[in-house]
C-alpha cells in the first residue's frame, strides 16, 4: 500500500517508514524539520525516503500528496510537556490545526483511512482502586503533599491509600498540559473526521517510547533520554520524587510495528483508541539502574520533587491491542534498556531562546 507518513523524519515516524519500506509498502514520507527537534537538518536515517520538507498546516502541499495514498499514518507533532503557557499557541497550530488540514484534504482526496499518534497523556493520572470505593479518579496531588514526600494520591472521597491498576482506553480524559489537550483535541477531530466522511481511524496511545533515535537531553526529551546523557557525562541519573513512580517503557521497534499492524488492518468503524505500551511496567528507578548497570555509570541519586502536572503511575491496559490489532510488544524491558546504551540517538537541537 501507499502510505503518507508525516513526521517521517522523527524519532518514531522515521520507523514506522522504514518498516513500512521493509515490508514492501510505499512511503510519501513528509516533515517540517521543527527546529526543537531537529535543529532545521534533516537526519542521516531520513535521506533514504526523500522525505518532503514541508508543513501539515499546508493545504496545497498536501493537495499535491495525497492523490494515489491509501492511508495516512499522522505522527507530526510539538511533542513535550507544554507547561509553558506561551507555548499554547504552537501546540494549538501544529497539532490541532495542522490535523484539521490534513483531515479536510484527505476528505478532498477521498483518503479515508488514518492512523492518528497520540499518547497515554490523554488520561492524565492513571487508575486506581479504592479499598472501599473500588476504581476512583484520585485527587489531584497537593504541593504540600509534594514537599513532604507524600507522592502516592489518595482517594478523592475517603483519603485512603490507592493500588494503581491498568489503564484501559474508555478510562476518563483528563488532560494536564498543552501538549496533552492538543493530543486529546487531534483525537476528537478525527472522530468527528471520521462520523462525518465514513473513513476510518486507529489513534494509537503511545506509553513511555525510547530506543534508537531518540532525541538526546532536551527539554522535550524523555527520561530515557535524559538517564542515558546523565551517564555518559559519568553523571547519576537523577530520580525526581522517591523513583517508585511506575510507567510503561515501550520500545520503539514495537511502537514502529503496531502502526504497521494498524495500517494494515481493516479500518474500524469511526475513531478507536489503543494504548501502545509493552505491558510491563517499570518504575524510573529500575530504568535508572538498569541503564547505570548497562553503562557502568554511577547508581542512580533520588532527588525527591515533582514536575508541575507529573503524574504518579500511568501502566497500560495491553489487552485492546492485543484483540484488535494482534499487536503485543516483543522487545523486554531488560534487553531494550541494555541496548539503549549504544542506540544512536538523535543530536542535540537548537533550543528555544
Ligand atoms: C512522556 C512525554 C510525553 C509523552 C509521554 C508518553 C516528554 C517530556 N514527556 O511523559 O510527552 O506523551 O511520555 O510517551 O516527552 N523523571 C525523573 N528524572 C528526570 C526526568 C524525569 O525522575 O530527570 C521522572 C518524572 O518525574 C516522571 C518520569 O520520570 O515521573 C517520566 O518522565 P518523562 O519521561 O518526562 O515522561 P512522562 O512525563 O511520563
Amino acid at each position: 500500500m501507499r502510505v503518507l507518513v508525516t513526521g517521517a523524519a522523527g524519532f518514531i515516524g522515521s520507523q514506522v517508514a522504514d518498516l513500512l519500506v521493509a515490508e514492501g509498502h510505499e512511503v510519501v514520507a513528509v516533515d517540517a524539520l521543527l527546529p526543537q527537534a531537529h535543529g532545521g537538518e534533516l537526519p542521516d536515517w531520513s535521506r533514504r525516503h526523500d522525505p518532503v520538507l514541508g508543513d501539515v498546516r499546508d493545504a496545497a502541499l498536501l493537495d499535491r500528496l495525497l492523490p494515489g495514498v491509501d492511508a495516512v499514518c499522522h505522527q507530526a507533532a510539538m511533542v513535550g510537556h507544554g507547561l509553558d503557557p506561551g507555548d499554547a499557541p504552537d501546540y494549538a497550530s501544529h497539532n490541532d490545526y495542522g490535523t484539521a488540514v490534513l483531515l479536510a484534504a484527505m476528505y478532498r482526496a477521498g483518503v479515508d483511512r488514518l492512523v492518528l499518534a497520540s499518547s497515554m497523556v490523554v488520561y492524565g493520572e492513571g487508575r486506581y482502586e479504592c479499598a472501599e470505593h473500588g476504581t476512583v479518579r484520585p485527587a489531584p496531588r497537593r504541593p504540600a503533599d509534594l514537599d513532604a514526600g507524600r507522592y502516592d494520591p489518595t482517594c478523592r472521597q475517603c483519603g485512603a491509600a490507592l493500588t494503581p491498576a491498568l489503564v484501559p482506553e474508555d478510562a476518563p480524559l483528563e488532560p494536564r498540559s498543552t501538549y496533552a489537550a492538543s493530543k486529546v483535541a487531534q483525537e476528537h477531530l478525527a472522530a468527528a473526521w471520521a462520523r462525518q466522511t465514513g473513513g476510518g481511524v486507529w489513534a494509537l496511545r503511545y506509553h513511555n517510547v525510547y530506543g534508537p533515535r531518540m532525541p538526546r537531553d532536551t527539554p522535550y526529551a524523555g527520561v530515557a533520554s535524559i538517564f542515558r546523557s546523565a551517564l555518559a557525562d559519568g553523571r547519576p541519573p537523577r530520580l525526581l520524587e522517591d523513583g517508585r513512580q511506575r510507567r510503561d517503557f515501550v520500545h520503539v521497534a514495537d511502537v514502529a510495528r503496531a502502526n504497521l499492524l494498524a495500517l494494515t488492518a481493516p479500518p474500524p468503524e469511526g475513531l478507536v483508541p489503543v494504548n501502545v505500551c509493552s505491558g510491563e511496567p517499570h518504575s524510573v528507578g529500575e530504568l535508572a539502574t538498569t541503564l547505570a548497570a548497562a553503562m557502568g555509570g554511577p547508581a542512580p541519586l533520588v532527588v525527591g520533587g515533582a514536575r508541575p502536572a507529573d503524574v504518579r503511575h500511568i501502566v497500560a491496559d495491553p489487552r485492546r491491542a492485543a484483540e484488535l490489532l494482534g499487536y503485543t510488544a516483543r522487545v523486554r524491558f531488560a534487553e531494550g534498556v541494555a541496548a539503549f546504551a549504544t542506540d544512536p540517538l538523535r543530536e542535540p537541537a537548537a533550543l528555544p531562546a
